[in-house]
Protein backbone atom coordinates (compact mmCIF):
# COMPACT_ATOMS: atom_id res chain seq x y z
CA UNK A 1 0.00 0.00 0.00
CA UNK A 2 1.56 3.37 -1.06
CA UNK A 3 0.17 7.01 0.28
CA UNK A 4 0.74 9.73 -1.12
CA UNK A 5 -0.59 12.86 1.12
CA UNK A 6 -0.87 16.42 -0.38
CA UNK A 7 -0.25 18.66 2.27
CA UNK A 8 0.74 22.11 3.36
CA UNK A 9 2.38 20.52 6.70
CA UNK A 10 4.18 16.89 5.69
CA UNK A 11 6.05 17.55 9.35
CA UNK A 12 2.77 16.51 10.73
CA UNK A 13 2.28 13.39 8.53
CA UNK A 14 6.48 12.45 8.68
CA UNK A 15 6.44 13.00 12.51
CA UNK A 16 3.48 10.92 12.99
CA UNK A 17 4.08 7.78 10.48
CA UNK A 18 7.54 6.54 11.35
CA UNK A 19 6.54 5.57 15.18
CA UNK A 20 5.19 2.30 16.67
CA UNK A 21 3.45 -0.53 13.96
CA UNK A 22 3.03 1.83 10.86
CA UNK A 23 7.13 2.62 11.38
CA UNK A 24 7.39 -1.09 10.95
CA UNK A 25 5.20 -1.23 8.69
CA UNK A 26 7.25 1.27 6.71
CA UNK A 27 10.68 -0.62 7.34
CA UNK A 28 9.31 -3.47 6.28
CA UNK A 29 8.09 -2.31 3.06
CA UNK A 30 4.54 -3.51 3.23
CA UNK A 31 3.44 0.34 3.09
CA UNK A 32 4.98 3.84 1.98
CA UNK A 33 4.17 7.07 3.13
CA UNK A 34 4.57 10.03 0.52
CA UNK A 35 3.99 13.86 1.73
CA UNK A 36 4.18 15.78 -0.78
CA UNK A 37 3.84 20.21 0.12
CA UNK A 38 1.74 21.39 -2.31
CA UNK A 39 3.18 24.96 -1.52
CA UNK A 40 5.65 23.13 -3.84
CA UNK A 41 3.61 23.81 -6.76
CA UNK A 42 2.51 26.79 -6.59
CA UNK A 43 3.32 29.48 -9.50
CA UNK A 44 2.78 32.56 -7.39
CA UNK A 45 5.85 34.56 -6.67
CA UNK A 46 5.52 34.58 -2.56
CA UNK A 47 4.51 31.01 -2.74
CA UNK A 48 1.34 31.52 -1.95
CA UNK A 49 -1.14 29.18 -1.76
CA UNK A 50 -4.63 30.85 -0.97
CA UNK A 51 -6.92 33.27 -1.82
CA UNK A 52 -10.16 35.44 -0.88
CA UNK A 53 -13.39 33.39 -1.76
CA UNK A 54 -15.63 34.84 -4.52
CA UNK A 55 -18.63 36.00 -2.92
CA UNK A 56 -17.61 37.78 0.27
CA UNK A 57 -17.37 35.19 3.76
CA UNK A 58 -14.54 35.10 6.06
CA UNK A 59 -11.36 33.16 5.94
CA UNK A 60 -9.48 32.56 2.58
CA UNK A 61 -9.31 29.49 0.54
CA UNK A 62 -6.95 27.06 -1.04
CA UNK A 63 -6.37 27.85 -4.85
CA UNK A 64 -6.87 25.53 -7.77
CA UNK A 65 -3.64 25.60 -9.30
CA UNK A 66 -1.20 24.17 -6.91
CA UNK A 67 -3.36 21.81 -5.93
CA UNK A 68 -4.10 20.49 -9.65
CA UNK A 69 -0.20 20.60 -10.37
CA UNK A 70 0.64 18.69 -7.32
CA UNK A 71 -2.14 15.56 -8.27
CA UNK A 72 -0.69 15.69 -11.56
CA UNK A 73 2.69 15.32 -10.43
CA UNK A 74 1.92 12.50 -7.89
CA UNK A 75 -0.50 10.74 -11.01
CA UNK A 76 2.68 10.89 -13.23
CA UNK A 77 4.82 9.69 -10.28
CA UNK A 78 2.45 6.78 -9.44
CA UNK A 79 2.30 6.06 -13.02
CA UNK A 80 -0.62 3.41 -12.89
CA UNK A 81 -3.40 2.10 -15.56
CA UNK A 82 -5.77 2.32 -12.79
CA UNK A 83 -7.36 5.04 -11.79
CA UNK A 84 -6.06 6.27 -8.30
CA UNK A 85 -8.23 6.78 -5.50
CA UNK A 86 -8.15 10.19 -4.62
CA UNK A 87 -9.03 11.37 -0.62
CA UNK A 88 -10.37 14.71 -0.25
CA UNK A 89 -10.38 14.47 3.75
CA UNK A 90 -13.40 16.91 4.57
CA UNK A 91 -16.12 17.02 7.30
CA UNK A 92 -18.31 17.27 4.27
CA UNK A 93 -17.91 13.57 3.24
CA UNK A 94 -18.87 10.60 4.12
CA UNK A 95 -18.20 9.16 7.84
CA UNK A 96 -15.45 6.85 7.52
CA UNK A 97 -16.23 3.24 9.31
CA UNK A 98 -14.20 0.12 9.57
CA UNK A 99 -15.92 -1.18 6.18
CA UNK A 100 -14.60 1.77 4.22
CA UNK A 101 -11.05 0.79 5.92
CA UNK A 102 -11.68 -2.41 4.16
CA UNK A 103 -12.57 -1.12 0.75
CA UNK A 104 -9.47 0.59 0.74
CA UNK A 105 -7.24 -1.81 2.52
CA UNK A 106 -7.55 -3.11 -1.50
CA UNK A 107 -5.82 -0.36 -3.38
CA UNK A 108 -2.90 -0.50 -4.00
CA UNK A 109 -2.30 3.47 -4.10
CA UNK A 110 -4.50 6.07 -2.25
CA UNK A 111 -3.78 9.58 -2.45
CA UNK A 112 -5.38 11.96 0.50
CA UNK A 113 -5.67 15.74 -0.60
CA UNK A 114 -5.60 17.21 3.32
CA UNK A 115 -7.25 21.17 3.09
CA UNK A 116 -6.56 23.79 5.58
CA UNK A 117 -8.29 27.54 5.89
CA UNK A 118 -11.79 27.30 4.86
CA UNK A 119 -11.06 24.47 2.59
CA UNK A 120 -10.31 24.15 -1.38
CA UNK A 121 -11.79 26.09 -4.28
CA UNK A 122 -14.64 23.79 -5.95
CA UNK A 123 -13.78 23.52 -9.64
CA UNK A 124 -10.18 21.46 -8.63
CA UNK A 125 -12.31 19.72 -6.25
CA UNK A 126 -14.25 18.25 -9.24
CA UNK A 127 -10.89 17.41 -11.54
CA UNK A 128 -9.22 15.75 -9.10
CA UNK A 129 -11.17 14.26 -5.94
CA UNK A 130 -13.09 10.02 -6.34
CA UNK A 131 -13.68 10.36 -2.69
CA UNK A 132 -14.64 12.91 0.18
CA UNK A 133 -14.29 11.07 3.45
CA UNK A 134 -14.83 12.64 6.95
CA UNK A 135 -13.72 11.19 10.07
CA UNK A 136 -16.72 12.01 12.11
CA UNK A 137 -19.36 14.84 12.88
CA UNK A 138 -16.84 17.95 14.43
CA UNK A 139 -14.31 19.82 12.47
CA UNK A 140 -10.27 19.67 13.00
CA UNK A 141 -8.63 22.59 11.40
CA UNK A 142 -6.91 20.31 8.94
CA UNK A 143 -6.91 16.87 7.00
CA UNK A 144 -3.74 15.87 8.41
CA UNK A 145 -4.74 14.53 11.66
CA UNK A 146 -8.04 12.89 9.99
CA UNK A 147 -6.05 11.21 6.78
CA UNK A 148 -3.25 9.93 9.53
CA UNK A 149 -6.78 8.23 11.75
CA UNK A 150 -7.06 6.67 8.19
CA UNK A 151 -3.90 5.46 7.27
CA UNK A 152 -3.59 3.99 10.36
CA UNK A 153 -6.76 2.02 10.34
CA UNK A 154 -6.53 1.05 7.14
CA UNK A 155 -2.71 -0.27 7.35
CA UNK A 156 -3.92 -2.62 10.20
CA UNK A 157 -5.75 -4.33 7.57
CA UNK A 158 -2.56 -4.78 4.77
CA UNK A 159 -1.20 -8.42 5.08
CA UNK A 160 1.56 -8.43 7.19
CA UNK A 161 1.14 -5.38 8.89
CA UNK A 162 -0.26 -7.06 11.89
CA UNK A 163 1.25 -10.53 13.50
CA UNK A 164 -0.42 -13.20 12.95
CA UNK A 165 -1.62 -13.51 16.73
CA UNK A 166 -2.78 -9.68 16.50
CA UNK A 167 -4.76 -10.05 13.83
CA UNK A 168 -6.47 -13.22 14.25
CA UNK A 169 -7.52 -11.69 17.92
CA UNK A 170 -11.41 -11.34 17.68
CA UNK A 171 -11.72 -6.72 18.31
CA UNK A 172 -14.51 -4.07 18.06
CA UNK A 173 -16.55 -4.13 15.63
CA UNK A 174 -16.60 -7.86 14.39
CA UNK A 175 -19.74 -8.50 13.33
CA UNK A 176 -21.10 -5.09 14.25
CA UNK A 177 -20.47 -5.67 17.91
CA UNK A 178 -17.93 -4.17 20.84
CA UNK A 179 -15.49 -6.24 22.34
CA UNK A 180 -15.95 -7.85 25.72
CA UNK A 181 -14.04 -6.63 28.63
CA UNK A 182 -10.66 -8.55 28.93
CA UNK A 183 -8.25 -9.05 32.15
CA UNK A 184 -4.44 -9.57 32.70
CA UNK A 185 -2.78 -10.86 36.34
CA UNK A 186 -3.19 -10.34 39.32
CA UNK A 187 -6.51 -12.18 39.76
CA UNK A 188 -7.36 -10.03 42.16
CA UNK A 189 -6.84 -6.33 41.91
CA UNK A 190 -8.26 -3.60 44.41
CA UNK A 191 -10.55 -6.23 45.80
CA UNK A 192 -11.60 -6.77 42.57
CA UNK A 193 -11.96 -10.85 41.32
CA UNK A 194 -11.30 -11.53 37.42
CA UNK A 195 -14.94 -13.30 36.63
CA UNK A 196 -14.79 -16.98 37.70
CA UNK A 197 -15.56 -18.36 34.17
CA UNK A 198 -12.23 -16.89 32.56
CA UNK A 199 -10.39 -19.04 34.97
CA UNK A 200 -12.29 -22.33 33.91
CA UNK A 201 -10.44 -23.48 31.43
CA UNK A 202 -14.04 -24.38 29.45
CA UNK A 203 -14.30 -22.85 26.62
CA UNK A 204 -17.51 -23.18 25.11
CA UNK A 205 -18.56 -20.95 28.52
CA UNK A 206 -15.57 -18.84 27.84
CA UNK A 207 -16.96 -18.32 24.45
CA UNK A 208 -20.96 -17.88 25.50
CA UNK A 209 -19.62 -15.65 28.14
CA UNK A 210 -17.91 -13.10 25.94
CA UNK A 211 -21.09 -12.84 23.17
CA UNK A 212 -23.34 -11.49 26.39
CA UNK A 213 -20.82 -9.11 26.88
CA UNK A 214 -20.41 -8.36 23.74
CA UNK A 215 -24.28 -8.23 23.25
CA UNK A 216 -24.67 -6.15 26.37
CA UNK A 217 -21.54 -3.51 25.78
CA UNK A 218 -23.13 -2.93 23.01
CA UNK A 219 -26.61 -2.43 23.53
CA UNK A 220 -25.32 -0.17 27.13
CA UNK A 221 -22.43 1.89 24.67
CA UNK A 222 -24.01 1.99 21.20
CA UNK A 223 -27.57 1.24 21.03
CA UNK A 224 -27.02 2.33 16.72
CA UNK A 225 -24.80 -0.25 16.74
CA UNK A 226 -26.88 -3.13 18.51
CA UNK A 227 -30.09 -1.62 16.19
CA UNK A 228 -28.05 -2.20 13.36
CA UNK A 229 -27.35 -5.67 14.54
CA UNK A 230 -30.70 -7.00 15.50
CA UNK A 231 -31.81 -5.91 12.38
CA UNK A 232 -29.28 -8.19 10.39
CA UNK A 233 -29.54 -11.01 12.45
CA UNK A 234 -33.21 -11.12 12.60
CA UNK A 235 -33.47 -11.38 8.57
CA UNK A 236 -31.15 -14.28 8.14
N1 LIG B 1 -11.26 18.33 8.25
C1 LIG B 1 -11.71 19.04 9.29
N2 LIG B 1 -12.51 18.29 10.05
C2 LIG B 1 -12.56 17.06 9.50
C3 LIG B 1 -13.24 15.84 9.81
N3 LIG B 1 -14.03 15.72 10.86
N4 LIG B 1 -13.06 14.80 8.99
C4 LIG B 1 -12.29 14.91 7.93
N5 LIG B 1 -11.65 16.03 7.56
C5 LIG B 1 -11.77 17.10 8.34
Amino acid sequence: MNYHVMTLFPEMIESAVNCSILGKAIEKHLISVDAVNIRDYTLDKHKKVDDYTYGGGAGMLMAPQPVYDCHKALIDKISSDKKIRTIYVTPQGKVFDQALAQELSNEEDIIFLCGHYEGIDERVLEEVVTDHISIGDYVLTGGELPALVMMDCISRLVPGVLSNEESAQTESFDEGLLEYPQYTRPEVWMDKQVPQVLLSGHHANIDKWRRERSLERTKKRRPDLYEKYVMNNKKE
